[in-house]
């Protein structure tokens, strides 16, 4: 391919606290190299309805503090079709856009191969909360999601303890237990439910009751949304234990809120090296963190890439709870 002139981003998938710092970097970073900047609205949803738009480095300025994307995000499904990305390339030539940077999930790098297969550069950055492309050992938005659901559970733990109740709290991650071990091990919790490994209801429960009689006064039991079941779970850990139990399922709150330092500072090298790949003629890669540096490898590769949930994380939080 000839020298890259023009560049879009797009966000993709469930947004992700970090997301607008991420764009503001590659936007600025891509100004710096002397590229011109297209904003991309609604994911792949709106590339195929051509909702392109040139940014200023003043239309990326005062959002790295903001959650969410400004540039919108959808889920879409006509462009996981061999013709919606036929039509993806089409509109993206039309706007003389030569390369492009997705920010999402695994979900979204599939479209940015599909486009890279068919002649359009593509740099992946990982942005969701739920920390699972395989390809990273960080995504962004995972440490405020974090942040935000930890408050939440601290805030539940005060009013179960002066009930002297049990809670179950159900968090987000999909299939994915990264958020819910995190937060069994940084709020403290009896017990962690995830998809990756099997529980055993019974020894939960035995927990919990050995706790009552060694003067535990609450109980949490973080369950990933990827198990779910919180309110049947309530009711039977009730009637065995005789303690109050309650549910409560986090939802999108978990979504949203100011990125942490952690995503802000993330978010702009991974933008800022995405720019820098594609100003130096690399493409169809994407931004990952290993071992705490910023690298990046073959889309193809990355999507391949898989990691697994951290056993001894897991066993961690059962060893804390006596
Ligand atoms: O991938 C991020 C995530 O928040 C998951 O944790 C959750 O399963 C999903 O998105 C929810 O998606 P939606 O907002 O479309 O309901």
């Amino acid at each position: 391919m000839s020298e890259i002139k023009t560049i879009g981003i797009l966000t993709s998938g469930g947004d992700a606290p970090g997301m607008n710092a991420a764009i503001r970097a590659v936007a600025r970073a891509a100004m710096g190299n002397g590229m011109k900047v297209m904003g991309i609205k609604r994911g792949y949803h709106g590339l195929l309805r051509g909702e392109i738009e040139e940014l200023t480095s003043r239309d990326v300025s005062d959002i790295i503090q903001r959650g969410g994307t400004f540039l919108q995000t959808a889920r879409s499904k006509n462009f996981a079709t061999e013709e919606g990305v036929k039509k993806g390339v089409e509109v993206l030539k039309i706007f003389g856009i030569d390369a492009i940077v997705v920010i999402g999930g695994d979900g979204s790098f599939k479209g940015a191969r599909d486009l890279a297969n068919n002649g359009i550069a593509t740099v992946g950055i990982p942005g969701t909360i739920d920390n699972d492309v395989g390809c990273t050992d960080y995504t962004i938005g995972y440490d405020t999601a974090l942040n935000t659901a930890m408050e939440a559970i601290d805030k539940i733990r005060d009013t179960a303890s002066s009930h002297e109740r049990c809670s179950v709290v159900e968090v987000m991650g999909r299939n994915a237990g990264y958020i819910p071990v995190s937060l069994a091990i940084a709020n403290g919790a009896e017990a962690v439910m995830v998809p990756e490994y099997p529980y055993d209801l019974d020894e939960i429960k035995r927990n919990i009751i050995e706790g009552r009689n060694r003067g535990k006064r609450h109980y949490i039991i973080v369950v990933s949304e990827g198990v779910g079941g919180s309110g049947a779970l309530c009711k039977n850990i009730e009637e065995t234990t005789g303690i109050e139990t309650r549910a409560t399922v986090l939802g999108h709150m978990q979504r949203g809120g100011n990125p942490s330092v952690l995503d802000r500072v993330t978010a702009t090298k991974m933008g800022a090296y995405a720019a820098d790949l594609l100003a130096k003629g690399i493409y169809n890669r994407v931004v990952v963190q290993k071992d705490g540096k910023i690298t990046d490898l073959d889309i193809n590769e990355a999507l391949q890439t898989k990691k697994t949930l951290n056993k001894e994380e897991l066993d961690l939080v059962e060893r804390m709870s006596k």
